[in-house]
């Protein structure tokens, strides 16, 4: 681990002298391979390799390579790239993904999904989380986590968005970089996925996402620019859609001219499972490593014959190949797994339950609070009701889904975490009366509530990678809902979903409690929050629209289509997502981004900006004005005077965002800065930023639609690269 003396270099291996930058460590260990040294670092297998990989013909994988392979893979991982021993050169042990240690064999701790976790507006959080995943990962011998999911919320019915930041490329660049912080601070490689635009997953591997340049790097580029930057994480993978007509993982424009030019991207590129359609045109096209081959359906088109053919008529040249295996090589020396090689270490689950639970405290959303309802307070006694609450909390499925510590519920094939709200509110009250009823039969539900003080109704919306899911309930919740709330109109709402959905019931609920999936100890979160042990603090990461007919289409591209069907999809709502759609639109979600109540008030004022820069210095005051200690979420959006004539794709953006602990009646200033890209469009012509000249407002409030205190500010004319070679 970090800080172990380094052993004397020999002088024979310079690539293993950790006082040579990693780009000059990568350069000679490349110099000292032989070519199927280097063939080993490019092609990577599934641990499916462990059954099937025999059946590969000897001439494509050989058997010394088959038996290495098998011999040291990490079981029910999700992929495996053998090292060079001879040069010190680790494997590459990979495991899904970022909400945790993804692994059949190997119990983990579940964190909260990462749509909550960006709730948190706090990168603390995700680093937090990304720090003790990691640890996870590397004490059960995985030196690559396959996180760092951050394509927008562009469709919100993506099945996959639960596993993302939400719909602001500000956001999701900040709570996903702090993440990758904190798992790279385990000296292992993180990704970041999945570039790009991979925005639904109907027919995810043979969508054609039409998009153009601008409106690309003024959204879900933006978002990987700046998570990017923030944490230079060691590896990309590249998506399976296609974009602009070229496959995700051979698209030269995404990995060579924006990625590895533009954003002089060191690390290296490897594929989605199953993503790779080419030899030369994806080598030459910038991927980098083949990942997750085996063995039946996919072909090997970075196995030893096809890349030595390539070599050997020229299509792709030893430079290429060079630079494939040095980007790999820079991310291993770079990131820790060469100097700190994994080991299997002891894990102390209930400490890392606890930075679940924190996680999980810091970001689930108040949405409603009608009459101060919650916290609960005196309460004699209390219905719970649906949403499997006896038995835990929802999680998601797909690549990302954790076996919990405690062992999974499994109800209908989904994955419960072993948290039950039941039982944790029972923990907090102990002296109320708790009843539980499943909800299955409206009538019971509603005499139950009849009787009680109090009503918490749970509800629940499955997400899974591989399928969108509308934003309606599914099965009787909506009816439940209603039915509970009629026979007690002291009723509370708690929803464990994926993301957005509609709440048909919304007016006749006084309190909502957004709880997304709150990861291995939400139930707990829950119930500390509906007590007031925690004052709620989470703001959404992605509005919740009132009705289909406000999203930005009414059907997903490709719904209901055999997968494998080709079709294509024009995203010309271009960069305006999620609230910059609805301010373009002017309607009116039903909870706009931004948007988390609290169980006291915060005030802010004090509002000044400044050019800085490129620029804009923002300082304002936060006072907590209300009875209890808390947190508030400042968030700071920016306007040209005219959007329009501006080039922008809506109103308003978010520029900058803080959260503030504060006791009853103390302030604290905040000074922040609005990125040069948040006042800027991109122009394809010349490769730059622009922004023009003009006054823009900025405006200060505690969520997209807030009453805004507001500054104006003149800057003028400004023109930069965006290539930052
Ligand atoms: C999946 C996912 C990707 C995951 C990989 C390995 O198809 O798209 O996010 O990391 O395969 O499981």
């Amino acid at each position: 681990m970090p800080g172990q003396a380094a052993q004397p270099t020999p002088p024979d291996r310079p690539w293993l002298n950790r006082d040579l930058p990693p780009e000059a460590r990568a350069r000679a260990a490349v110099a000292a391979m032989t070519l199927d040294e280097k063939l080993r670092l490019v092609f990577g297998f599934s641990d499916q390799a462990l059954t099937e990989v025999a059946k590969v013909p000897d001439d494509v994988v050989s058997p010394e390579l088959k038996t290495y392979v098998v011999g040291h893979l990490v079981k029910g991982s999700a992929g495996f790239v053998p090292g060079v021993p001879r040069l010190g050169i680790p494997d590459q042990t990979q495991t899904d993904a970022s909400m945790g240690v993804r692994n059949s064999f190997i119990p983990s701790t579940a964190l909260p999904s990462s749509l909550a976790t960006a709730a948190s507006f706090d990168p603390a959080v995700p680093r937090a989380g990304g720090a003790m995943i990691g640890a996870e990962a590397r004490a059960t011998g995985h030196n690559t986590m396959l996180s760092g999911g951050i394509n927008l919320a562009r469709e919100p019915r993506n099945g996959r968005n639960f596993e993302y930041a939400g719909e602001d490329p500000l956001l999701a660049g900040t709570m996903v970089g702090a993440l990758i912080n904190g798992i790279q601070s385990n000296r292992i490689i993180s990704t970041i996925k999945h570039y790009a635009v991979n925005d639904q997953e109907t027919l995810r591997t043979s969508l054609d996402v039409t998009i153009s340049a601008a409106a690309m790097r003024q959204s879900d580029l933006l978002a990987f620019e700046l998570a990017i930057e923030n944490s230079s994480p060691g590896s990309v993978m590249c998506s399976y859609n296609l974009i602009n007509g070229r496959w995700g993982c051979e698209n030269d424009y995404l990995l060579n001219t924006v990625l590895k030019h533009d954003w002089a991207y060191k690390g290296f590129v490897m594929s989605d499972w199953g993503a790779v359609h080419s030899t030369v045109g994806a080598a030459n096209g910038g991927l980098d490593q083949f990942t997750g081959f085996c063995c039946k359906d996919d072909k090997p088109w970075f196995a030893p014959p096809a890349i030595k053919a390539a070599l050997q008529s020229g299509a792709i040249s030893q430079t290429r190949l060079d630079d494939m295996v040095e980007r790999i090589l820079w991310a291993l020396f770079a990131k820790g797994p060469v100097d700190d090689p994994v080991k299997p270490m002891p894990i102390d689950y209930a400490a890392n339950a606890a930075v679940s639970q924190k996680a999980a405290e810091e970001s689930l959303v108040l949405l409603k609070n009608d009459g101060d309802l919650l916290p609960l307070r005196g309460v004699k006694s209390i219905a719970v009701i649906g949403g499997n609450a006896d038995k835990g909390v929802l999680a998601g499925a797909g690549s990302s889904d954790v076996t919990p510590v405690g062992g999974a519920v499994m109800i209908d094939t989904h994955t419960y975490l072993p948290s039950p709200p039941l039982d944790a509110l029972k923990r907090e009250l102990p002296r109320a009366r708790i009843s539980f009823d499943p909800g299955t039969d409206l009538a019971s539900a509603a005499a139950l509530a009849a009787r009680s003080d109090v009503v918490i109704v749970v509800v629940t919306r499955h997400n899974s990678e591989g399928s969108e899911a509308s934003l309606e309930m599914v099965g009787n919740q909506d009816a439940l809902v209603a039915a509970v709330a009629k026979a007690n109109p002291k009723t509370i709402v708690v929803a464990e979903t994926g993301g957005a959905i509609y709440m048909p019931w919304v007016g006749q609920v006084p309190a909502i409690l957004e709880a997304f999936y709150p990861g291995i100890r939400g139930g707990d979160a829950i119930a500390r929050i509906l007590t007031g042990k925690v004052n709620p603090s989470g703001h959404l990461p992605i509005s919740f629209p009132a009705s289909p007919g406000q999203l930005a289409r009414p059907e997903i591209a490709g719904l209901g289509q055999p997968d494998g069907t080709p079709a294509e999809v024009l995203y010309d709502e271009g960069a305006a997502i999620g609230y910059k759609w609805y301010d373009v639109k002017r309607y009116k979600p039903l909870f706009a981004f931004g948007r988390g109540l609290s169980y006291t008030r915060f005030a802010l004022s004090d509002l000044r900006a400044q050019p800085d820069g490129k620029g804009i210095k923002v300082s304002f005051s936060i006072r907590n004005v209300g009875k209890h200690a808390g947190k508030g979420v400042a968030q700071v959006y920016v306007a040209p005077a005219d959007w329009v004539k501006a080039g922008w794709e809506a109103p308003k953006r978010l520029g900058a965002f803080a959260k503030a602990s504060l006791k009853p009646g103390k302030a604290t200033q905040v000074d922040l800065m609005i990125d040069p890209r948040l006042l800027g469009t991109y122009e394809a012509a010349g490769n730059n930023w622009h922004r023009k000249p003009g006054t823009y407002r900025v405006l200060l409030g505690q969520s997209s639609d807030d009453q805004m205190r507001t500054a104006d500010i003149d800057l003028p004319d400004n023109l930069w690269s965006a290539s930052k070679q």
